[in-house]
């Protein structure tokens, strides 16, 4: 979806206008208006949507009014979301915004929240409902141009990364998802995809050991973004690619495996922030690494009790070929740790003890960088997106020890993301790194917050926010 969000004049508006109204403020408004208001309960507060025709009140046919509540950034997001989801569903498609009075960030978070909250996945349904999406999009008020040029950015970054969640697994696998990635590149953005003949020779076992029982073979993504200018700082991004995660000989039962077409969710966001790249170009130099397989249970499948050696060495002894993400990830994050970056965040549906701790709006946090933590959780405060720091002790180390190799690939039903997350961090050297695991907060199964079931796109913005400030 290309929005195309453009400033417009008072006489020109589409056939929609959408209102934002703080709790109480109706008073603010024509007599006509408050009438319409009073008739339909209006009050103001926070996800209250009206959706009147205009009456001749304004030049459009019909008027959206949404309550703002107390009109913090928190209430506009859902307020824009629930009004977009509105429009979504009754097919409004030419649309105007009345942000008179919004400051920039109100404006930006009004924008970003009510284009996540009309997205739909809908390019399989060939019957109703299919409903019209945003055809144009224009904006009423004192709104800065690069507000609008940033908030399209934005959408296009979050929205990129749903489309490519949302894909079932016979459209996404690792040579597609390295072919939207090579759709990408560009004078400052360089791809390079390796085949499974060069991951042998790179010793990137953990890539290839999850990656043989497909008959799709896998794939190592490296984009690599450079701004014109000096870069302020190296970021990489590590992203897990399993584009359907059957768990491998240790089968999943048919309800958990429904939706594993999201375990490519981490990939889905170093994507998404790539495409936000190529139209923000912050002044940071960012590479995005993904490993690209898909998890099957085979003949030639990985099995139980494999030795892998890694690419830096260290040997992984297979308990569980269903926790095949740490093993992919694993070769990533050696492979990154050589690159010279300042930071090195990997993003990954990699637990669903993540999902038990902390269910679909938080990702989990792991790291023991404390200036980092506190970075990323204040991009997370800016965006509005819940990200929740968790633990990484040392002391649970012992979980992950093997009888014959290194370490082995799960560590026990206590505290499974944190002891995944210990795992990753025998890859990690040279640089600060974290770890987000965005098992629930990936893709939801039902709407939630006026976000559409599906993929969500989320930590994009946030993740966005972190590396160009
Ligand atoms: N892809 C899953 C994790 C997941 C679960 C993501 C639910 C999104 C929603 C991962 O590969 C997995 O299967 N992990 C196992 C690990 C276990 C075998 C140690 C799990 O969480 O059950
Ligand atoms: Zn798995
Ligand atoms: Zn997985």
């Amino acid at each position: 979806m290309n929005i195309n969000i453009e400033q417009q004049k008072q006489d020109q508006i589409s056939s929609v206008l959408v209102c934002f109204i703080k709790e109480d403020a109706t008073h603010s408004f024509s007599s006509e208006i408050q009438e319409i208001l009073r008739v339909h309960d209006f009050s103001g507060k926070k996800e209250q949507i009206v959706c009147t025709p205009s009456f001749g009140t304004t030049q459009g046919d019909k008027i959206i009014f949404a309550g703002i509540g107390t009109g913090d950034e928190n209430n506009i997001r859902l307020s824009a979301r629930a009004a977009g989801n509105h429009a979504r569903k009754n097919g409004l498609s030419h649309l105007t915004l009345d942000l008179h009075g919004f400051s920039h960030t109100s404006a930006l978070n009004c924008i970003i929240s009510f284009a996540a909250g009309n997205y739909r996945f809908d390019k399989y349904k060939v019957s109703k409902p299919k409903t019209d999406g945003i055809e144009s999009l224009s904006i009423l008020g004192d709104v800065d141009e690069k507000v609008l040029l940033h908030a399209n950015g934005l959408i296009e970054g979050r929205n990129f990364c749903r489309d490519l969640v949302n894909g079932p697994p016979a459209e996404i696998y690792p040579e597609t998802l390295a072919q939207a990635a090579r759709d990408l590149a560009n004078d400052q953005i360089t791809v390079v995809v390796w085949n499974e003949d060069k991951l042998k020779e790179e010793n990137m076992n953990g890539i290839i050991a999850v990656g043989q029982g497909s008959s799709n073979p896998s794939r190592f993504i490296h984009l690599h973004y450079k701004p014109k200018g000096e870069a302020r700082k190296k970021i990489a991004l590590v992203g897990k690619g399993v584009t359907f995660d059957a768990g491998g000989l240790s089968l999943k039962p048919s309800a958990g495996m429904l939706t594993m077409r999201c375990d490519m969710g981490g990939a889905g966001t170093v994507l998404g922030i790539f495409r936000s790249l190529v139209d923000l170009q912050p002044d940071v130099e960012v590479h995005g690494l993904i490993g690209a397989v898909e998890n099957m249970c085979a003949a030639n499948s990985y099995k139980l009790g494999d030795i892998l050696t890694m690419k830096n060495g260290k040997t992984v002894e297979v308990h569980n070929t269903d926790a095949e993400g740490r093993l992919v990830m694993a070769d990533c994050l050696a492979y990154g740790s050589d690159l010279g970056v300042d930071y090195m965040l990997d993003i990954a549906t990699l637990t669903g003890a993540c999902v038990v701790a902390l269910g679909n709006f938080y990702t989990a946090l792991f790291s023991n960088e404390e200036d980092l933590c506190a970075q990323l959780i204040s991009s997370a405060n800016h965006t509005g997106e819940g990200l929740w720091r968790m633990p990484l002790p040392d002391f649970y180390k012992p979980m992950l020890k093997a009888e014959w190799g290194d370490i082995k690939n799960v560590g026990g039903r206590a505290a499974g993301s944190i002891t995944a997350g210990l795992f990753l961090s025998e890859f990690v050297t040279n640089t600060k790194w974290a770890h987000l695991d965005i098992a629930g907060s990936a893709f939801y199964n039902s709407p939630f917050q006026h976000l559409e079931n599906g993929g969500t796109g989320s930590m994009v913005e946030t993740l966005y926010h972190w590396i160009a400030s």
